[in-house]
């Protein structure tokens, strides 16, 4: 006698160790038509103009903003949703945080989202702002951090971050990496040579001093350094376009 569809269906609801078979061989199928096409694609992230790995004095600075838990209250994640592209600008694209370890996405905020602030203010601003938030915003709940303006910029060993990073994918080239150290402190020095700098990572990048202290490397440097590129490297309208059509020809 053949068993009718409910009837087997019964049976399996009945047997918990045939349900659990037949769930784990469901979730298993499932989840294999979603990872294994990953490991078969060239690339996850459209590839963007003007994109660039940070300068070591931007990723120094990078490291301060990790170090100090800024991402505690800050996400750096536009997402497409109105009231967020209206107060922050274009929603963030996938390849504009493809080389960010670790990435900064979220969307628990407690102050605003930092993913385009960059340019938005001067570097005196973000100078006074990070040494007391409420001599700007008095209502801030940001803590202060005058301290980082006298603290001298201490990195070990740029090189061997830039060769950690490129281990994970960012892609400095050689001379970036031989010249990490050096170009680090070039950078925020507007009376050095550049040494090469723009010439490794473009005419865009940010030479200044960005603490009002020119005689100083300080954390501060970084850190504004690092703020005031964030969001500036795309010109985002000309990739969003771009990405549309290629959606629209379905790749
Ligand atoms: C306790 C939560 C908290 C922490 C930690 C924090 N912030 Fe903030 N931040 C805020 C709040 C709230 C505001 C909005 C009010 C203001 O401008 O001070 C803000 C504003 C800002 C702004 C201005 C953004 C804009 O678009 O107006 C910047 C830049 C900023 N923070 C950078 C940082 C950096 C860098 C750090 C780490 C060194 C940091 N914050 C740590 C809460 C925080």
């Amino acid at each position: 006698m053949t068993m009718s569809m409910t009837e087997k269906h019964k049976k399996l609801e009945k047997n918990v160790t045939l349900l659990a078979v037949a769930a784990f061989a469901a979730v298993t199928v499932g989840g294999l038509v979603e990872i294994a096409p990953l490991f078969w694609i060239d690339n996850t992230i459209e590839k963007v103009d003007g994109m660039r790995p940070y300068t070591p004095l931007e990723q120094a600075g990078r490291d301060i903003y990790v170090r100090e838990g800024c991402y505690v209250c800050h996400s750096q994640m536009i997402r497409p949703f109105r009231d967020e592209v209206e107060r922050y600008g274009h929603y963030s694209l996938a390849a504009e945080s493809m080389y960010d370890h670790p990435f900064q996405w979220g969307s628990k905020r407690t102050g605003p989202d930092l993913a385009r602030v960059g340019g938005r203010y001067s570097d005196e601003w973000h100078v006074q702002h990070l040494e007391n938030p409420q001599s700007v915003v008095p209502e801030s709940v940001m803590p202060q951090y005058g301290f980082l303006a006298e603290s001298p910029l201490k990195v070990q060993d740029m090189a061997a971050n830039l060769t950690a990073l490129s281990r994970v994918g960012v892609p400095y080239t050689d001379a970036q990496i031989a010249h990490a150290d050096a170009d680090m402190k070039v950078q925020a020095n507007p009376d050095a040579d550049t040494g090469g700098l723009t010439e490794r990572y473009g005419e865009q990048v940010n030479l200044r001093d960005f603490d009002g202290k020119p005689a100083k490397l300080t954390e501060m440097d970084a850190l504004v350094a690092y703020l005031q590129v964030l969001g500036t490297m795309v010109d985002v309208n000309a990739a969003a376009a771009q990405e549309d059509l290629a959606t629209e020809k379905g790749r």
